[in-house]
């Protein structure tokens, strides 16, 4: 018989095959000092573009204040167990009033993680006859949550009505076929690394057609997007027609937990039945008392996402002026296209890092198809003017060496942190 962990040690997977030479540097990076726009990497200062700070409350004076007070009132502690058992609050209760108000629904409930809130909603939700349609893009949370489902499953080509229908038709054929089930439809509001939003609009207009509920992550959008900030759906005027709406604290609100909102029956259902709460721990109090902080900064100060917008506007512009495809982005969003290598996308982003002082995300193979690279870059709030210009230009003269081929180079070099 074979050591479990034998194959562990032949095959590192797709990325930690890269470990040796760039842990520390492209994976898994230390950002230090106070999170904004500008942050020490390595002890340099860098114009830091990877955060999804949008509103810029991460290190908003008011919320460390809160922060800071709610930890020492209450420590990490409080309150003991899980909601069911021992662990609920008056606090928690009010959040979850508070956000499923805010995102006009009659009911929320709060979860710890988002990934695990979306994967154990899935498994609270969907039964063995039931059929989930989603979308080919979805967060790998949305993945998971679908690999707990014992039922069948249709993926629609990403945004793409034509093939949703004829999902939704063979999910209906065989649901008529079992006589038993339903359809739950699953997308996101906005997706993470195109930016462009969810189809939630033409996908609600055909509730009519087909049968099914909805259920939207709407990670990136909420507090981002619409003109409350209640997001995508709101912004596309179908916020009714999400039965699930689904957001992560980890975002626009700057924090961690997440919540899923809709009819008061509904989520009473899944408060009784998500494993995922039901079996944890609740969520620490000064989470709860920070997160009702920044949802009440969400709801009385638009400048946050007004200013979000206008840097994000500035970045966009600028960069399709300068003739860089920034693809089909229509929130804060921005990816720059390119095309290079594993090697020549690594050889860049350290051009970016060490000359430009620029530091943003790539996205390489095999997480999009090889020969592509994607620059992420993530506006907030914080971004200055000047954060701007000097990121378009080391933009420009970056990608003057990228078309010469200067940046090919054999191998990724050996960036990994030495200890
Ligand atoms: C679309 C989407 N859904 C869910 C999650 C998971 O949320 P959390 O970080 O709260 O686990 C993320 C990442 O944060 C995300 O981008």
């Amino acid at each position: 018989m074979a050591d479990i962990f034998e194959k562990l040690l032949k095959n590192a997977g797709p990325l930690g095959q890269h470990r040796e030479r760039a842990h520390g540097y492209f994976a898994f990076p230390k950002l230090e000092g106070e999170i904004g726009s500008r942050m020490k990497f390595r002890g340099k200062d860098m114009i830091v573009w990877s955060l999804n700070n949008y509103l810029g409350l991460a290190n908003h004076p008011e919320i460390r204040k809160t922060d800071a007070e709610a930890a020492a009132a209450f420590g990490l502690a409080s309150p003991m167990g899980a909601r069911m058992m021992s662990g609920n609050t008056d606090q928690h209760e009010q959040l979850e009033s508070e956000l499923a108000a805010f995102v006009f629904k009659q009911d929320a409930i709060l979860m710890n993680f988002g990934y695990q809130g979306i994967m154990s909603t899935i498994d609270a939700i969907c039964g063995r006859h039931d059929v989930i349609v989603y979308d080919a893009e979805s967060h790998a949370c949305i993945i998971d949550g679908l690999r707990l489902h014992p039922g069948h499953r249709y993926v629609f080509k990403h945004n793409d009505l034509e093939d949703f229908e004829k999902q939704m038709q063979r999910a209906t054929a065989l649901i008529e076929k079992q006589k038993a089930g339903g359809i739950l439809v699953i997308t996101e509001g906005v997706f993470g690394m195109a930016g462009d939003q969810g189809k939630l609009k033409e996908i609600a207009a055909l509730k009519g057609k087909y049968d099914f509920r909805l259920l939207v992550d709407d990670a990136h959008g909420f507090g981002t997007l619409g003109k409350t900030g209640a997001g995508a759906g709101e912004a596309q005027g179908c916020q009714d027609a999400i039965d699930l709406y689904f957001s992560t604290f980890a975002k626009s609100m700057a924090s961690i937990g997440a919540f899923l909102a809709g009819d008061k029956a509904i989520i009473d259902f899944i408060r009784y039945n998500i494993r995922s709460q039901i079996f944890a721990k609740s969520l620490p109090m000064p989470l709860v008392i920070g997160n009702l902080k920044r949802l009440e900064m969400l709801r009385t100060m638009p400048e946050l996402k007004e200013k979000l917008w206008s840097n994000a506007l500035k970045l966009q512009a600028g960069l399709k002026e300068r003739g860089f495809d920034i693809g089909k982005t229509d929130t804060p969003v921005t990816p720059v296209y390119m095309i290079g290598g594993v090697e020549e996308a690594t050889a860049m982003v350290m051009d970016l890092r060490e000359n430009y002082k620029i530091f943003c995300s790539i996205v390489i193979y095999p997480v999009i198809p090889k020969g592509h690279i994607i620059y992420r870059l993530i506006p907030t709030a914080s971004h200055t003017d000047a954060d701007i210009q000097e990121t378009l230009i080391a933009f420009t003269e970056t990608k003057a060496k990228l078309d010469a081929g200067a940046y090919k180079v054999e191998a990724i070099p050996d960036m990994a942190e030495k200890k």
